[in-house]
């Protein structure tokens, strides 16, 4: 039977980097139809009401019904170490990260802490993630399992690191190409459910492993590949010592065929002119991790510049790195960066990063992040007065982005009134 939700309605038209605020739609009295896990109508409310006689019908008022966030890149195995203080990006992995993904060779800790996930990702509006698991090929069990088991849209590969990490966190180039192929022949493709090639960074993989997850790439051009770049100086000057022969960090990608139009690039604040040309002309995604960036103390990512050359850009939490699990504190984070390089974010924009952005990035775009005919029926319903601080906020509001903001610079999980999973409520 059909389900008819009434509420504000948020749609894209269009890019609104692109065509300005105004690509974004929200209908204040609008409606959208699901069945069948898709959505099948959006238009006024009633209309929808009298085309839909036999709809259930749940009403949220002035609560916006927005596509369900899309977080681009995580690490969901990094989930009990967030906001573990005062470290930079290679004494926090050698110090928090790689102790706690040694403890995912235990299936039943990766079962436990991929649950655990999940249920943090959906209490914050999160419909898919992209995530990076362990080299463990167990911990990718654990992560398709449990999203299937939700019936979510999702993202993940085994990460591949064959040097420069603990004895019990390394796998060999030979191993990372069978365990991720055996990986991705069970996985990729089953429900909603796709496989990423995954290596780590260039500091954590030999010449050869970065070699052969490129063919293993080039033999499954349908899937995804993700990886970090260019996220921090003292990084960049590591990955000159270990390539020494190699252009720039982009280059030691680029040279093992793991440079392509599905690649997603995190971070890649510091690049150099040579690396924006090739991603560019390559058309991948670069994935903006903004409190991660800050937490961390990478650097600011260019925003304005990346959109302005035609990049893919999504947005993303970098669970744990990344100090938050909301797209609402990320996309406040992507405003203040924005701010500190002298621009003011639209919250249309911000939005849009958060949803259509990320989706796009992933290549997802014709089936999530938009609430159009059609769409998989991924939604988030917020409240545009979660707390008395945002509520007496947007009192003083006289445009509907005047009454969004608030909650995007201080909404958190209690703005999240309900979540839909392909059509049924989470
Ligand atoms: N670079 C390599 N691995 C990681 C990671 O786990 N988190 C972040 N933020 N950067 C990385
Ligand atoms: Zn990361």
């Amino acid at each position: 039977m059909a389900e008819l939700i009434l509420g504000q309605v948020l749609s894209y038209h269009g890019d609104p980097f692109v065509l300005g605020p105004d690509a974004v739609q929200i209908n204040t009295s609008g409606g959208v139809v699901m069945l069948g896990g898709e959505i099948v109508a959006t238009g006024n409310a009633d209309t929808l009401r009298a085309q839909y006689p036999q709809a259930t019908v749940t009403d949220y008022g002035r609560a916006l019904i927005s596509p369900g966030f899309v977080d681009a890149h995580v690490h969901y195995p990094q989930t009990a170490i967030i906001a573990s203080w005062g470290k930079r990006l290679i004494d926090w992995l050698n110090t928090y990260t790689f102790p706690e993904e040694i403890r995912f060779a235990d299936p039943a800790y990766a079962a436990e802490i991929a649950n655990r996930y999940f249920d943090l990702t959906l209490s914050h509006g999160t419909t898919t993630v992209c995530s990076y698991a362990t080299i463990h090929p167990e911990s990718v069990d654990a992560f398709f399992t449990a999203a299937q088991t939700r019936g979510l849209r999702a993202y993940a590969g085994k990460t591949c690191m064959d040097r420069n990490a603990p004895a019990g966190l390394q796998d060999t180039a030979k191993s990372a190409y069978d365990d991720s192929k055996r990986l991705l022949q069970k996985w990729h493709g089953q429900d909603r459910l796709s496989y990423v090639i995954t290596p780590r960074f260039s500091p954590t993989s030999t010449p050869d492993q970065l070699a052969a997850l490129g063919a293993l790439w080039s033999e499954n051009q349908s899937c995804l590949m993700q990886t970090h770049l260019s996220e921090q100086l003292d990084e960049i000057a590591w990955v000159k010592t270990l390539y020494p022969t190699a252009r720039d960090y982009l280059d030691t990608y680029e040279s093992h065929g793991l440079l392509g139009m599905g690649g997603l690039y995190g971070h890649a604040i510091h690049l150099e002119p040579r690396e924006i040309d090739r991603l560019t002309e390559m058309g991948a995604s670069l994935i903006h991790c903004p409190t991660s960036n800050s937490f961390i103390g990478s650097g600011l990512f260019d925003m304005q510049g990346t959109i302005a050359r035609g990049l893919r850009v999504g947005l993303a939490t970098d669970t744990g790195g990344g100090s938050s699990f909301s797209m609402l504190r990320t996309m406040a984070a992507a405003y203040e960066v924005g701010q500190l390089r002298g621009v003011s974010l639209h919250p249309a924009q911000l939005w849009w990063l958060a949803t259509m952005g990320s989706a796009r990035a992933l290549h997802a775009n014709t089936k999530i992040g938009n609430i159009a005919k059609g769409m998989e029926a991924d939604l988030v319903v917020i409240d545009l007065g979660s707390t008395p601080g945002i509520e007496q906020a947007t009192r003083r509001a006289q445009t509907i982005w005047q009454s969004v903001f608030p909650t995007i610079m201080m909404g958190d999980d209690r703005a999240i009134k309900a979540v839909y999973i392909a059509g049924t409520r989470a």
